[in-house]
């Protein structure tokens, strides 16, 4: 059946989008202020065309979604069925909130004006439609006040991995820059605020492997890790754990190359091209595995984690 890979790659899609926008846009505000005037404005032709792609992979994961619960083919579904879905569930309200939002955040970035004032506004409209995210899919499974918990967790998990992979984004395109045109962006002002990053960084990871950890916890109790190996639920989360560590050990060489070149003085280059080719590649590096995280996530969300 197509829908067997056409569903985890529009979840996958859903998460590199909502993800990517919100990180991208937040952090570029708390992050890299030592940077903005070396910045262009953040409606770019890839930003832009992510916003608009947003919406539209909200409502697809939607639809497949529900033809997969219906067991049909996304053209047999009918109408009837689809506002059902939409209009009676938590997870049709998550979805219309969602859209709704994205949408909206859109039409911010390519409408208001200044700048500023846009991104701030568009920012926190994806950071709501990302809280939405865990009224789908495994959070949404538990309920009651434990149930509530675990989506306040869930989307603090979001949130933090977000800001995470926008800061790697963010890095590995000044660093690219600052590579091929430094008079650009000059490295010294780049490798000072890559350096202030390392306490911020720290805390994301940190809330990020808590929230996580809590998150394995509603879900299947950490007390029945070991019987979790049995499924393949809990092979993606020891892959996705495998990456994560990958990810950490990138991260741990960047904050080494950041903290040795930060204070070089005026008369010497901060880092030199081939230091500044490998700090690139490191960066490109572990922006793939938080691609490969959310691939694996995108799965994990849609198997069982417990057998039988
Ligand atoms: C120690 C690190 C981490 C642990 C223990 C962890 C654990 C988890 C668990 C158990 C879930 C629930 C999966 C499910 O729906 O069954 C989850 C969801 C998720 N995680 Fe992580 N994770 C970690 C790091 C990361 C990182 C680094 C990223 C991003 C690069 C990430 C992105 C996500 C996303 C996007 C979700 C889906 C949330 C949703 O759809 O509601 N996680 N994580």
């Amino acid at each position: 059946m197509t829908d067997d890979w056409l569903f985890p790659a529009l979840r996958f899609a859903q998460y590199a989008v909502m993800l990517g926008l919100f990180g991208s846009l937040a952090f570029r505000m708390v992050g890299l202020q030592g940077l903005t005037p070396f910045l262009r404005p953040a409606t770019g032709r890839v930003t832009m065309l992510a916003t608009l792609a947003a919406p539209c992979i909200t409502v697809a994961v939607m639809l497949v979604g529900i033809a997969r619960m219906m067991g049909q083919a996304v053209g047999d579904l009918d109408g009837a069925t689809i506002t059902a879905m939409v209009m009676t569930t938590d997870m049709g309200t998550a979805f219309l909130a969602r859209t709704a939002l994205a949408a909206a955040a859109a039409a911010v970035l390519a409408l208001v004006r200044p700048a500023r004032r846009s991104q701030i506004i568009a920012a926190w409209l994806y950071a709501l439609a990302l809280l939405t995210l865990a009224w789908n899919g495994h959070a949404a499974a538990s309920e009651g006040w434990p149930g509530l918990a675990h989506r306040l967790n869930d989307a603090t998990h979001l949130l933090a991995a977000a800001l995470w992979i926008g800061a790697i984004g963010w890095f590995s395109r000044l660093v690219w820059t600052a590579h091929r045109d430094p008079a650009r962006i000059r490295p010294a002002p780049l490798l000072d605020v890559l350096h202030r990053f390392a306490p911020l960084g720290l805390a994301l990871v940190a809330v990020v492997a808590l929230t996580g950890t809590i998150n394995a916890h509603f879900i299947f109790g950490i007390e029945n890790s070991l019987a979790v190996l049995q499924t393949s639920y809990g092979w993606l989360l020891v892959a996705k754990l495998a990456l994560v560590a990958l990810m950490l050990g990138c991260a741990a060489r960047h904050a080494r190359a950041a903290a040795q070149s930060a204070g070089a003085s005026g008369r010497e280059p901060a880092m030199s091209r081939a230091g500044l080719a490998q700090l690139r590649a490191s960066l490109v590096a572990e922006l793939l595995l938080a691609g490969g995280v959310l691939g694996l996530t995108a799965f994990a969300g849609l198997a069982a984690p417990m057998a039988g």
